[in-house]
Parts: C-alpha cells; structure tokens; sequence
C-alpha cells in the first residue's frame, strides 16, 4: 500500500495566465511564485514552495500532486501502481524543474484523472504574504470527478492509504493523514478536477469574502455561506476563471484517533452538503436530488 502523506499542488491549464494571475492574486488570494515558460506558480501558506500552478493550455486540463515520505522509494511506488493494472510515466529532468520537485512520477486514475506523486517538493524559503488578505492558511484538498464512485474508492483505499472518513450518497470524503478529506469523489460522466478548495483562518475569512467576492468582484457564488453536515467546516463555493469550482472552508474536522473513527453515510440531500439550508448551484452536488435545486 502506497502512503501518501498529504495533497502538494494542483496544475490547471488556463488559456491566459495574465488572467489568471490577476484572479489567484486578487480574488482567490494567493501570493504569486514566479512566471515562467509558460507557467505561473502560487503559493498558500509559509511551507511549501507553490501549490496551484496555471499552465498555459486547455483549461480542462488538470493534474493533482500528492507527496510521499523522503523514504518514500518512487520506483517501488510505480510498480505497486502498475502491478494495479495502471500505467506509470517516470519524470522527466524538464518536468521535475516545471514542478520543484526532485523526482515524480505520474499516473491516470481509474476515471481518468491525471495524478502525479512526488518526492522532495521544493519548501517554501520565505513566510507567505498574499496580495489579498483572504486568509488563506492553505491548499487543503480537491473535489474529483469520478464515473464510478465504488471503483475509485476501492482503487484510492486498496492502492494508496485513503480510508473514508463520511459518505454523502455514493460520494466518498477520503483521508490520507489527520484531516477529515483530502481527496473527495463526485459522481460524473467525466474527469476533472470538480472543486479546489484552500482553508481559511475563521468564519469571519469566509464571511467577509462571501461580501467582497459578489459584491466588489462581480464573482458568481454557488453556495453558502454555509456548513458541511460531514466535515463539520463553513464553507463559502464560487465559480471563477475558467469555470472551475473554489472553495473556502474553516474548521474542518481533525480525525486524531483513527482507531477508534467510523466513517458515516449521509444521504445525498442538499441537507447533508449544508446543515444551515444554503441550495448548491453546483451540479455535482445535487445532481440526485431535484429537490436541491435552487429556486433561483
Ligand atoms: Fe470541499
């Protein structure tokens, strides 16, 4: 079994990185890392170098990194991953320096979503320092498309050391360390990544964006403000540069004692999303529910 230790970055095409700047520094609230060939690095938090990368491309392009231990041995890694029936591409020299690795190597999930694991990602050198003052204290997980829920969860929980921490209908909320999700499966009939989300110091972060964001940036929330029955977080979800998913969220639950958790399984109601009664405007949540539509 394959132990990931935590979600590193996610690399998104964008058909204009000048755009995309803008939005991750003056709306999301990302301190930018660095533009070059082509790229343009951003950082969330004090210790890790970058963790969105915009890559100048097709927007539905998208490639999510996880880190493994410095014991970590990434040949090894590759062949449990094979032997699972699932190609891996060993990292070029040109494509570890894109992404401030060491070494990597990729893989497409089940679905078909691109993945990459990586060993020694390059650590931040200097504290973070946002161009907006979201506050932001970290790219935290990813929502995936998935096109068979059970099939990914057997293949994220059998291969790698993803457990479930809740359920919502067949969606799963997967952790590999401490933190209650980190990867979270939406059903879909395509691949992608379905949301980004980055936690927040205190409901107020989340509060005050839900204001700034539609108010003084003209930015189409898709719902909350509002709290996850699951996780326990306030979340704040809003569609921006080229139509992907944000998210904002605070205090999401820390499983300290995994022997003793149970995972449970909600129903796949817009309750369950939103214990305060927000609606989602977001497809993927509640795609089985008409009920959840939004009067709007
Ligand atoms: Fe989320």
């Amino acid at each position: 079994m394959i132990d990931l230790r935590s979600i590193r970055y996610v690399r998104i095409g964008t058909p204009d990185l000048g755009e995309a700047t803008n939005f991750a520094t003056k709306v999301l609230g990302l301190e930018a890392a660095g533009r070059e060939r082509g790229m343009a690095y951003f950082r969330s938090d004090d210790e890790r170098d970058h963790t969105i990368c915009y890559v100048e491309g097709d927007p539905a392009q998208h490639a999510t990194a996880f880190e493994v231990s410095e014991n970590a041995d990434l040949q090894a890694i590759a062949g449990e991953i094979e032997r699972a029936g699932y190609p891996v591409h060993a990292g070029t020299a040109a494509e570890r320096e894109a992404r401030r690795v060491l070494d990597y190597i990729s893989f497409v999930d089940p679905s078909g979503n691109p993945m990459e694991i990586v060993w020694r990602a390059q650590a931040g050198n200097r504290r973070y320092f946002p161009a907006r003052d979201a506050g932001i204290t970290g790219f935290s997980h990813i929502g995936l498309r998935t096109t068979d829920a059970r099939r990914d969860e057997a293949f994220w929980t059998r291969v790698f050391n993803a457990r479930p921490s809740d359920w919502i209908g067949e969606a799963p909320l997967l952790r590999i360390n401490e933190v209650h999700h980190t990867i979270a499966l939406f059903p879909s009939t395509y691949a992608g990544v379905q949301h980004i989300n980055h936690q927040v110091e205190t409901i107020d972060d989340v509060m005050r964006s839900w204001y700034l964001l539609r108010e003084q940036r003209g930015i189409r929330i898709v719902f909350g403000p509002g709290r996850h029955a699951s996780s326990g977080a306030v979340f704040l979800y809003f569609e921006a540069l080229d139509g992907m998913i944000y998210e904002y969220s605070s205090g999401v639950m820390i499983i300290d004692d995994e022997a003793s958790y149970v995972p449970r399984q909600f129903p796949f109601t817009a309750e369950s999303f939103c214990m305060w009664g927000s609606k989602p405007d977001i497809v993927e949540f509640r795609k089985s529910d008409p009920e959840a539509l939004p009067t709007l």
